[in-house]
């Protein structure tokens, strides 16, 4: 008896640290004065961070339908880190753009810290923080600019051809279905490649090779860098884990492979001398290189954030298009006559007449606000400062303190988007876009100074694709209904492959 009570003491001991670590900080939001979302012991406020049993969207959304409309902000836990939960649109216009300078950082600019040996990774400015970013980003923004996109549109006007020819061939191949995923993967790779390296990938004109090695690299560095974001966000139980595991978030096989592949092209481009005429993100880097004295890895880490950064965002955004407007034949039909009524005598449609669309934009937003691809943003307070909650109380918010945009949330949300989770891009018609960009409620891209870099080459990208696709094929769901659903990941999103019947119209 006298043993068993001794081990008990000793075995409670042994718990009461761990049980005071994890929950340390759970009156943390308590004392300052915040609604907190009630936390779980071990778990904090979105379990499924460590579980993998629930999505974090789905988590999220439990606290922001509790306290949406009656609250700014909430308080909620990283497992048991404090962190900030906006619940006012206009508050997240306040992270984003207005107060800019407080919340300069994103969370996964933190991450890097612990990765330094990534070579790649840290010179991207999505990884990036303070001056490095600003850096970083203003070196590569250049490359992608409107007047660059205009001038090396022939890009897009090339693969959408070779789409056509390709998903020809395809559709008499497979009976009109085609696995969509795979088709829109393809796309954005070839003219992602054209662009970045000026080389042919072969994605459209090599079907055979499959998969291609430049799709098979661009998707062994997703899941990889997923999954490596997965695990750091976890560890945020125990951050000291972080020091003892060499962490990074690009394979070393793919930043091999990319690095040859830049040297090769840029190798190529200086023997034929074609630098003059090509007015790609390849020119970019061989001007960087001359002006700014940029290395080999310099120019490698620029390719690959537009490459990494946009092939797997702009590749699922456009099957999430297709796949909307198969389930949506009405609009499919007012996008196919606007489409065909502006398309010149050659079939062809200048940049300026593609992105004055105002049909096709709307399908694009549309499809952008129902699939929310990156379905929260999280920044970090770069700079004391402090929200008002209401007209009585403000919360101080403290340097280092994160602060998370349900962006998924507004972006579904009914007081904001009737019947949202119906396809009606008309809901975007009037200019609407900016107004709701302004307010906090649309932010397919973020917003302010650390808005998505490669917005106009996305929406360019879509746009394009969308154009030859809609103008030539009727595209009909399959059978069996197809539904976005959550995996153990960040987003709602349509999973595996995707079947669709693509009818090509009679000429
Ligand atoms: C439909 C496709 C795309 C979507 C929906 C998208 C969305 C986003 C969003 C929401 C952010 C902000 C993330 C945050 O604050 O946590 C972001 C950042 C970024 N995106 Fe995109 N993106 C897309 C395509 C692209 C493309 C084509 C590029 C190529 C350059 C790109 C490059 C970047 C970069 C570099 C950042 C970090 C910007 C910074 O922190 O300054 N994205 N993107």
């Amino acid at each position: 008896m006298y043993l068993l009570i001794l081990g008990l003491m000793a075995l409670h001991l042994l718990v009461l640290p761990i049980y005071l670590y994890l929950t340390w900080h759970h009156n943390y939001w308590r004392k300052r004065g915040l609604v907190t979302v009630k936390p779980l012991t071990l778990l904090g406020t979105y379990p499924g961070l460590l579980t993998r049993k629930s999505n974090l969207v789905h988590d999220v959304q439990r606290a922001y339908d509790k306290y949406k409309g009656k609250h700014r902000a909430v308080g909620v836990f990283m497992t048991r880190e404090p962190q900030i939960l906006v619940l006012d649109p206009q508050l997240a216009h306040e992270v984003l753009v207005s107060n800019f300078r407080s919340y300069r950082d994103t969370l996964t600019s933190s991450y890097i810290r612990h990765a330094k040996w990534d070579k790649y990774a840290k010179r991207n400015p999505f990884w990036a923080s303070g001056e490095t970013w600003k850096r970083l980003r203003s070196e590569a923004q250049v490359g992608i600019s409107a007047r660059r996109l205009a001038q090396a549109y022939a890009i897009w006007e090339e693969g959408g051809k070779k789409l056509n020819e390709y998903m020809a061939n395809q559709v008499l191949e497979h009976n009109n279905i085609l696995e969509t995923r795979d088709l829109c993967f393809r796309y954005t790779a070839h003219v992602m490649a054209d662009f970045i390296w000026g080389i042919d990938a072969g994605t459209l004109t090599r079907p055979l090779e499959n998969p291609n090695k430049i799709q098979q690299m661009a998707s062994k560095w997703t899941s990889y860098a997923f999954y490596m974001l997965s695990i750091f966000m976890a560890s945020v139980i125990a951050p000291f884990t972080r020091l003892l595991l060499r962490f990074r978030f690009y394979p070393k096989e793919t930043d091999d492979f990319f690095s040859n592949l830049t040297k090769r092209s840029i190798d190529l481009r200086l023997k034929t001398g074609e630098d003059g005429s090509r007015n790609d993100y390849l020119s970019h880097l061989l001007q960087l290189r001359e002006q700014k004295q940029a290395s080999h890895d310099d120019l490698v880490g620029h390719a690959l954030t537009v490459m990494l950064d946009g092939y797997d965002t702009t590749g699922t955004a456009l099957l999430h298009a297709l796949y909307y407007l198969a389930e949506s034949p009405t609009a499919q039909q007012k996008l196919r006559t606007e489409v065909q009524q502006s398309l010149n005598d050659d079939k062809s449609l200048s940049f300026e007449q593609l992105c004055a669309l105002p049909y096709l934009e709307q399908v694009v937003y549309e499809s952008l606000r129902l699939s929310s691809l990156i379905p929260q943003y999280t920044k970090i307070c770069t700079n004391p400062t402090h929200i008002q909650l209401n007209e009585f109380k403000r919360l101080e918010v403290e340097e280092g303190m994160t602060i998370m945009i349900p962006n998924y949330q507004f972006h579904h949300d009914k007081q904001y988007f009737p019947d949202p989770e119906t396809f009606r891009p008309e809901r975007f018609e009037n200019g609407v876009y900016d107004e709701l960009v302004q307010k906090g409620i649309f932010l397919p891209f973020s917003d302010g100074p650390r808005i998505c870099m490669g917005m106009r080459l996305a929406l360019l990208t879509l746009k394009s694709a969308l154009l030859y696709i809609v103008s030539d094929y009727q595209i009909v769901t399959s059978k069996e209904k197809i539904v976005p659903s959550g995996d153990s990941g960040f987003g709602i999103t349509l999973q595996g492959d995707i079947f669709l019947e693509f009818r090509r119209f009679m000429r």
